[in-house]
């Protein structure tokens, strides 16, 4: 394939997108286009796609002339006990449904090109960022915010993308990585796109394979008392009435919340009220067998 030859158009294929393994095959196939000036658009991905991740593709494809999708289920952003072995994977799915997509190329490295014998470095943000909600010691703890920006800062230096697309979805990944870029100069602007629901509200996630019809109801919840506490916190002008109102939907479902907490947006400092700034209201809460988060952001009222 010639990137060279890529209109950077509406016109998709629908041929399977190609898949490269390697640092350099990637660079070598990139290297046309980066020479004649088109804009490379990456989406970091760990597989499994839904219509989540395709939102970001087509962000990207609508974005970019060139689009990249990397494909990499990347072992040192999950914790000893948590699910990286049975995390769901379908490569051959995933090259299609990126074909269709649009996307030009797919780089799914194995584990070892990543990281291969001796790897002994890591890019960590500071604590107040990633010690908090799924940083904090006692639920995914900051290791894995370290393992996520380590795998993303590789990927940057890989792709060299001019644009990166992540979703708010993973609010406090999105902020973690808003950071990061910031601190250490990448030249890559971020651009978070919006959470993808399933009808009922359940925020998309590839988690969700892991939901027995039962807990899948109960799953609902979450997006549920989101909605409620940026309902009740506008009504009421009252953070603590939001939470409140959360907090009564999570227990209408016998969902027992690892945490529901508010904080900045962009900070992720804790926020006693409403403070005139973007306010994150982030769940996280195991339901039957998978553990799910979802968050809604209060903006600041007009006027
Ligand atoms: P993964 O969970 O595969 O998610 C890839 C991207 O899709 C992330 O930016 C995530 O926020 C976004 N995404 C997931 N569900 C979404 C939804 N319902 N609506 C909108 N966007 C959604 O996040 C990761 O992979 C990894 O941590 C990664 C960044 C690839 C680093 O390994």
């Amino acid at each position: 394939m010639t990137l060279s030859s890529f209109p950077g158009d509406t016109v998709t294929s629908c041929a399977p997108a190609r898949a490269l393994r390697g640092v350099e095959d990637l660079r070598a196939a990139l290297a046309p286009a980066r020479r004649e000036g088109r804009t490379i658009g990456l989406v970091p991905t760990m597989g499994f796609l839904h219509e989540g991740h395709l939102s970001l593709l087509r962000a990207a494809r609508d974005e970019c002339d060139v689009v990249v999708m990397s494909l990499f289920v990347n072992p040192t952003q999950f914790g000893p006990n948590e699910d990286l072995d049975r995390y769901p994977r379908d490569e051959e799915r995933d090259l299609r449904l990126a074909g269709e997509a649009g996307v030009d190329l797919v780089f799914a490295p194995e584990v070892a090109e990543l990281y291969p014998d001796g790897f002994a470095t890591a890019v960590e943000v500071d604590g107040g960022l990633t010690s908090v909600l799924d940083g904090d010691p006692a639920r995914r703890g900051p290791g894995h915010f370290r393992g996520v920006t380590t795998v993303v800062a590789k990927l940057f230096n890989i792709v060299g993308p001019d644009v990166a697309y992540f979703g708010q979805k993973d609010a406090q990944q999105a902020a973690v990585i808003r950071r990061m870029v910031r601190d250490l100069d990448f030249p890559v602007r971020i651009q978070v796109m919006p959470i993808v629901r399933e009808e009922d509200g359940l925020a998309l996630s590839s988690r969700n394979v892991y939901l027995e019809p039962a807990d899948r109801e109960r799953a609902v919840a979450l997006s549920r008392a989101l909605a409620a506490a940026e309902q009740q916190a506008r009504a009421h002008d009252s953070l603590a009435a939001g939470l409140d109102a959360a907090r009564i939907e999570l227990a209408a479902a016998a969902i027992e919340p690892e945490y529901l907490e508010a904080r900045d947006a962009e900070t992720l400092a804790p926020v006693a009220g409403l403070t005139g700034r973007p306010i994150l209201v982030a769940v996280a809460a195991k339901v039957g067998g998978a553990r799910l988060i979802d968050n809604v952001v209060i903006e600041p009222q007009g006027g």
